[in-house]
């Protein structure tokens, strides 16, 4: 009998999608005389509404630099799963669905919201296997996720080119870089890209100590600065906020975003001229990085192994520098914030970047 596994991608796409289908499959093909794999179309949606198809060993072929995801991807959130709409209950079609593909296994390549729905659906007693995807590697249990490299590099590409207006012009430049919960991919792009200030959900910054970073450099002959704000930074009045009042007070303010807010404040405070810049998907568009394919092809080739080894409810991961895996449960529900104490805002206060705080 052929061993049947399923694979979806779900969420946000991101650079190693297609590297670590692939790495699963080769793998499967290597190590099982009969494999058939159906590729699940647009996430869990696509297993709710049964949209699937047979795949062929020559599909797998060509994707390992290609971005994005041949599956296609949707955001089902995690919170709708267990609401019944339109007499759909889209448990048991998930659940019902499974079984019409005759599945041994199905692979979630995904973030924090599918690694909820696939730690449910390993709950209601199908075989998952879960793969880490995510630029802002916010994934509790591994070190790094795939994706989050390539991120890097082009959101330090952003950096770099945005310093020759700023040194060109003397300006102040805000780029704000994706992650809404999290600052991992700001910090390690404020690094590599040389910024003077990196502002992260996990340090509210008071802005008049970024005011204070930024007189500090045109003090010592240095006209303008970079400040790198993650997407989900706010200050320390709004640490005391809830999220929703914080949104309320920013869009009663006519600023929806953390940069627009930042850079009003820089102006009013210092007088100097501060532009924004936001570069948004660019970085989480595109071929992945040398690192995260080999990371990609690390972590297909160990789900394969899983799947040989008839283990399920698990999600791969990376820990110093072993792959490995997790339970599904102890990492559903769990975000992978910075910790105040990590090497790396260690490094980057001694490099002299201020985190505004
Ligand atoms: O979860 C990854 C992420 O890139 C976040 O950093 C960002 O807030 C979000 O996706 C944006 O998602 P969407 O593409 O749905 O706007």
């Amino acid at each position: 009998m052929a061993t049947r596994i399923g694979i979806l991608t779900a969420g946000g796409d991101c650079p190693g999608l297609n590297a670590t289908i692939r790495g699963v499959a080769k793998a499967m093909y290597q190590k099982m005389d009969d494999v058939e794999i159906v590729g699940i179309v647009d996430g869990f949606k696509g297993l709710i509404e049964g949209e699937y198809h047979e795949m062929k060993q020559s599909d797998f072929s060509g994707i390992l630099t290609r971005g994005g995801t041949i599956l296609g991807t949707a955001r089902t959130p995690y919170k709708s799963m267990k609401i019944v709409e339109n007499d759909v209950d889209k448990v048991a079609r998930m659940k019902g669905n499974y079984k019409k593909m005759k599945l041994d296994c199905l692979m979630t390549l995904g973030g924090n919201g599918t690694h909820k729905t696939a730690n449910l659906l390993s709950e209601e007693g199908l075989n998952v296997i879960g793969l880490p995807k995510t630029i802002d590697n916010d994934i509790w249990g591994t070190d790094v996720t795939f994706g989050f490299h390539t991120a890097v590099g082009l959101g330090t590409e952003v950096v770099d080119r945005i310093h020759t207006t700023a040194s060109s012009h003397k300006r102040v430049m805000v780029i704000e870089i994706m992650g809404n919960k999290v600052g991992w991919l700001t910090l390690y792009t404020g690094v590599a890209g040389g910024a003077d200030v990196v502002l992260i959900p996990e340090i509210p910054y008071d802005i008049k100590k970024v005011v204070k970073a930024v007189e500090r450099r045109a003090a010592g002959g240095h006209g303008f600065s970079i400040v790198c704000v993650a997407e989900g930074a706010f200050d320390v009045e709004e640490a005391r906020l809830k999220k929703k009042e914080r949104s309320e007070r920013r869009a009663a303010a006519g600023e929806t975003t953390a940069s627009a807010r930042i850079v009003r404040q820089i102006e009013e405070t210092s007088g100097f001229e501060t532009r924004m810049v936001v570069p948004g998907h660019f970085i989480r568009g595109g071929a992945p990085s040398a690192y995260d394919r080999v990371l990609a092809s690390q972590f297909g080739v160990y789900a394969a192994d899983l799947v040989s080894r008839g283990i399920f409810g698990v999600t791969v991961a990376m820990q110093n520098n072993v792959v490995t895996h997790n339970l599904l449960s102890d990492v559903a529900g769990k975000t992978k914030f910075i910790p105040t104490d990590d090497q790396m805002i260690f490094t980057a206060r001694r490099l002299g970047i201020s985190f505004g705080d």
